[in-house]
């Protein structure tokens, strides 16, 4: 009568695949967990301590990272969005949110800022806002790319045309973050107008990794109308897409959206994600993110020893920062970048790694490309 959390997790995930040769002298390949699907309903459900998940998935990123925790820097630069997305605070059709664009210079400044503080990519993220259309955006990537060379651009800007993608990258954008938010039909409808589908989703995701895109997808914990089966659709979603970053925090209620009676998502279950995640995609990058670190003050710490391997200060300018309110009480909002990035230097010690400024290209990405 073994507890949950004491029964040997199914085909040995750390153990060394011997029949495969040690992957493009990267590391010695590491096989993923693959779980059933009551496999993953048993983990998903079970109240037992995830002492045994977190420690697998803290060996398994150890072996491929090792210590390392990458830095990303965060250029919030619009919070307009044409979306009516039910979760979001920058919503359309929420009137009381004091909107802002950052110019092209402003953005430039964040970018420079940045980079004397060691970062190495740049994440400009915003609401899907049609004022940047493909002229001003590319006209933005380029610029960043002639100033800095040696960084990646990562672009968090929702769903475009395949033209509109090819068109960035071929300005030079090296990444694009978009989180598909739940992989099952019927949740997806119930968090998003009539006007946005799954379908277009997942199609901008793939149409985002042909193009040759470093992609990043994800979802939210404990969304409003979520069950274990949403979750575990979210992961075979992920197997589909083998993504090279993964991003999921806590959904949290904001007041001014049609959710604003929802329950937050939880804690503990976001890091049991983020552990399964690490064991199921060995060699993602997975950020321990904001909205973790604004459900407890040592979420972040906690995501990174869950198995997270990247975190993503904001480089915003201060005095935007309180607009770009996804959630409430998102964190950070008072602190200039150089603030943000001695306290996440801090944190990451303390939890047991050490920040370093390289690129942070993805492995899985680099092996696509060998
Ligand atoms: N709580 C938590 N996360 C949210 N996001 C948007 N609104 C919320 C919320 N209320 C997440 C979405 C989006 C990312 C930028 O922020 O997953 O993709
Ligand atoms: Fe911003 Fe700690 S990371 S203040």
């Amino acid at each position: 009568n073994m507890r949950n959390s004491d029964k040997p997790l199914s085909n040995s995930i750390t153990e060394t695949n011997v029949s495969e040769p040690p992957s493009k002298k990267n590391d010695a390949f590491i096989k993923k967990f693959e779980p059933s699907d009551t496999e993953l309903k048993d983990i998903l459900e079970s109240s037992d301590s995830d002492t045994e998940l977190k420690a697998k998935a803290d060996a398994v990123r150890r072996r491929i990272f090792g210590d390392k925790v990458y830095i990303r820097g965060l250029i919030e630069f619009t919070n307009y969005c044409k979306n009516d997305c039910f979760y979001c605070g920058i919503r359309h059709g929420n009137n009381k949110s004091h909107r802002y664009r950052l110019s092209k210079e402003q953005i430039l400044d964040c970018c420079r800022d940045g980079y004397g503080l060691g970062f190495r990519t740049f994440v400009l993220q915003g609401g899907e806002d049609e004022y940047y259309n493909d002229e001003i955006m590319c006209d933005i990537i380029s610029s960043i790319r002639s100033e800095s060379p040696d960084c990646a651009i990562t672009l968090s800007i929702g769903e475009k045309s395949r033209e509109t993608y090819k068109a960035f990258f071929d300005a030079s954008a090296n990444r694009y973050l978009l989180r598909h938010e739940t992989a099952d039909y019927d949740h997806y409808s119930k968090l998003h107008p009539r006007n946005m589908s799954l379908e277009n989703r997942k199609r901008c995701l793939f149409d985002i990794k042909e193009i040759g895109y470093q992609v990043g997808s994800g979802f939210m914990v404990g969304s409003p109308f979520q069950t274990t089966e949403c979750l575990i659709e979210d992961l075979r979603f992920l197997q589909q897409l083998d993504p090279d970053m993964i991003g999921i925090g806590p959904y949290l209620t904001h007041r001014d959206t049609p959710f604003k009676n929802q329950k937050n998502g939880s804690l503990d279950l976001t890091l049991k994600l983020v552990a399964l995640l690490r064991l199921m995609f060995p060699y993602a990058l997975i950020p321990s993110t904001t909205a973790l670190g604004t459900i407890a003050p040592n979420g972040r710490e906690l995501g990174l020893k869950a198995g997270a391997n990247v975190v993503m200060p904001n480089l915003s300018p201060t005095d935007v920062r309180k607009d770009y309110e996804l959630y409430e009480n998102k964190i950070c909002t008072g602190e200039e970048a150089a603030q943000c990035r001695g306290c996440l230097e801090q944190r990451v010690k303390s939890a047991g790694y050490r920040i370093v400024t390289d690129i942070g290209d993805s492995p899985n990405f680099k092996n696509r490309r060998i």
